[in-house]
């Protein structure tokens, strides 16, 4: 059995489909009601919450590998409940999705903090574990969707910044092979997409698959701060700041090989991104 969690999200939600055939799969929510689409006759849905160790318990009762999203970082007591009720469980293998940030030295906003915490803890805990450290998700764009269709605008904040951002398909995959055995524990993985892609590039990309013309309208450090302010609290708003400027700094840009090697195939670039989900943008 594989427990799942995080299946409501981006990238929880597409190894849920990948897996739910393959094998028996156990996928976890706040509430389950949720993910009762999501379910195959190969499939249980629990309900569960990182901050509630009891439900972590039943939850991993019989998994042996266990897919862990955690998504909070002002909560750094979930990574903690769900490796530590892992380990009473006797779940084998622990797939934990973290972030490239991790690996670099000059990263030191909350964000990255907490999952350089988080996979300490799971490294301590003695369960078998793997890091998928992704950058930035392609998907991220589709918070342009409304402007895109509204205006045929993209506002962005160093726009002109290269950014190896990655399909979370490609990610997904790398976690089924992951959780299925394929891959041996006892790894990170960084994740980038195939080349380091501008935000005013991927508006281009856009505008050509959509035949409209779009407008970058670059944002000033203030006003992206108020966009951040408007969605998060402060310290996330803080932490996602400090990452765009490393971006705008050029740290972001650099293309690694893994999803190439663990997969057998290039990892899938914007372009192929964007014509999948063009209809969001009204295409
Ligand atoms: N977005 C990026 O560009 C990026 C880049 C690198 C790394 N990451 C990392 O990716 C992770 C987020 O992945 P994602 O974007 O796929 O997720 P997401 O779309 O943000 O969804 C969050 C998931 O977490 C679950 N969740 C939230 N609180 C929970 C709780 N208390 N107990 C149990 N489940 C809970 C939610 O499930 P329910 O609501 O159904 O309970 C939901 O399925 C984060 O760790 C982030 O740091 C993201």
């Amino acid at each position: 059995m594989i427990l799942l969690t995080g299946v409501t999200g981006t990238v929880g939600r597409l190894v849920a489909e990948r897996l739910a055939t393959a094998e028996p799969v156990r996928l976890l929510s706040r509430d389950p009601r949720r993910i009762a689409a999501l379910a195959g006759p190969g499939t249980e849905v629990v309900g569960g919450d990182f901050a509630d160790p009891v439900s972590l318990a039943a939850a991993l009762t019989g998994v042996r590998a266990a897919f862990l999203v955690t998504a909070d970082p002002l909560a750094p007591a979930h990574d903690e409940h769900f490796v530590t009720a892992a380990r009473r469980a006797g779940v084998r293998h622990v797939v934990k999705l973290s972030a490239r940030a991790v690996a670099e030295p000059d990263a030191d906003d909350l964000i990255t903090r907490r999952q350089r915490d988080a996979e300490d803890v799971l490294r301590a805990s003695g369960v078998a574990w793997t890091f998928l450290r992704p950058r930035a998700f392609m998907s991220n764009t589709l918070g342009w969707a409304r402007s895109v269709r509204d205006e045929g605008v993209v506002r962005a904040f160093h726009g002109a910044a290269p950014h190896a951002t990655v399909d979370p398909r490609d990610i997904a995959e790398v976690a089924a092979l992951a959780l299925t055995g394929a891959v041996l524990p006892g790894r990170a993985h960084p994740l980038t997409g195939p080349a380091a892609i501008s935000a005013a590039q991927q508006v281009a990309v856009l505008s050509g698959l959509l035949r409209r013309p779009l407008r970058l309208v670059e944002l000033t450090r203030d006003q992206a701060y108020e966009g951040l302010l408007a969605r998060w609290p402060r310290p996330v708003a803080d932490a996602l700041l400090e990452g765009a400027e490393r971006q705008g700094a050029g740290a972001k840009a650099r293309v690694e090989p893994a999803v190439r090697t663990l997969l057998g195939r290039p990892a899938r670039p914007y372009r192929v991104w964007a014509r999948d989900h063009l209809p969001a943008f009204g295409g």
